[in-house]
């Protein structure tokens, strides 16, 4: 069985001018290790699907499964735990706390639920990785947008997560910047043996990735 499965999720929203289908009967299963890309328009509902994938956000029908757990089966505590633990996110504008230096930012998701002791060194590891060893007491404020990319990456890997969702993580860089982000995503993936789902509006982006997917009226499609 894949790692990550998604069998015909649908979401709807329901607004004062009737109902607002934005996915319809979406499937993709991926395994560890395995990158999908998802492109299409604005409004289309990737970051709906990426938020339903993380459990952020129900759907309104169908099932998802992330290493035969559905989240949908746990309650509060529970959820909030299994997304601690199992998902890494890497959102656009980066979330970095801001009073917090690149090293703690990283160590974050490991002190979330944590009583005992946060290993430090692999939050010094992975910023190593992506090229951050020398920014590890800098605040977010002090490093460029394309080190904040960074520094989000590593933070999103820092709890070993099974599923790495990562919203548009080049949509406000320079191409050099961009080329960066892109080549940490690519090989920290395979490295980690994590399931990375990424959402790009960059073609060249999107081509560094085997499986490509668009989502176009509510229904993916593979491309
Ligand atoms: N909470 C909500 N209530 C009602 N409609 C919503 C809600 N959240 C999103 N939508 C609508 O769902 C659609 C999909 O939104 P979404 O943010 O997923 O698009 P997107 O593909 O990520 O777009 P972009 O490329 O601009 O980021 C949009 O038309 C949006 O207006
Ligand atoms: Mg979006």
């Amino acid at each position: 069985m894949p790692t990550l499965t998604v069998e015909k999720i649908s979401k709807s929203y329901d607004s004062p001018g009737g109902t607002l289908q934005v996915l319809c009967d979406v499937d993709l299963s991926i395994d560890c290790g395995q990158a999908a890309v998802i492109m299409g328009p604005s409004g289309c509902g990737k970051s709906t699907l990426l938020n339903i994938l993380g459990s952020l956000e129900q759907p309104t029908g169908g099932r998802i499964t992330l290493d035969n757990v559905d989240p949908t089966t746990l309650d509060e505590k529970g959820l909030a735990a299994f997304r601690n633990r199992s998902i890494g996110f890497v959102f656009q504008d980066h979330h970095l706390l801001p009073h917090l230096t690149v090293l703690e930012n990283t160590m974050l998701p490991a002190l979330v639920g944590s009583s005992g002791e946060v290993d430090e060194s692999r939050a010094r590891e992975l910023l190593a990785k992506v090229g951050l060893a020398d920014r590890l007491e800098h605040l977010p404020a002090e490093i460029s947008g394309g080190e904040r990319q960074r520094a989000a990456i590593a933070r999103a890997l820092m709890n070993r997560p099974k599923l790495v969702l990562a919203d548009e993580p080049t949509g406000n860089l320079d191409r050099v910047s961009a080329d960066r982000v892109a080549d940490m995503l690519q090989s920290l993936h395979r490295e980690q043996n994590v399931v990375l789902i990424l959402v790009t509006h960059s073609e060249p982006f999107a081509r560094r990735f085997d499986k490509r997917y668009e989502l176009l009226e509510g229904r993916l499609k593979a491309c």
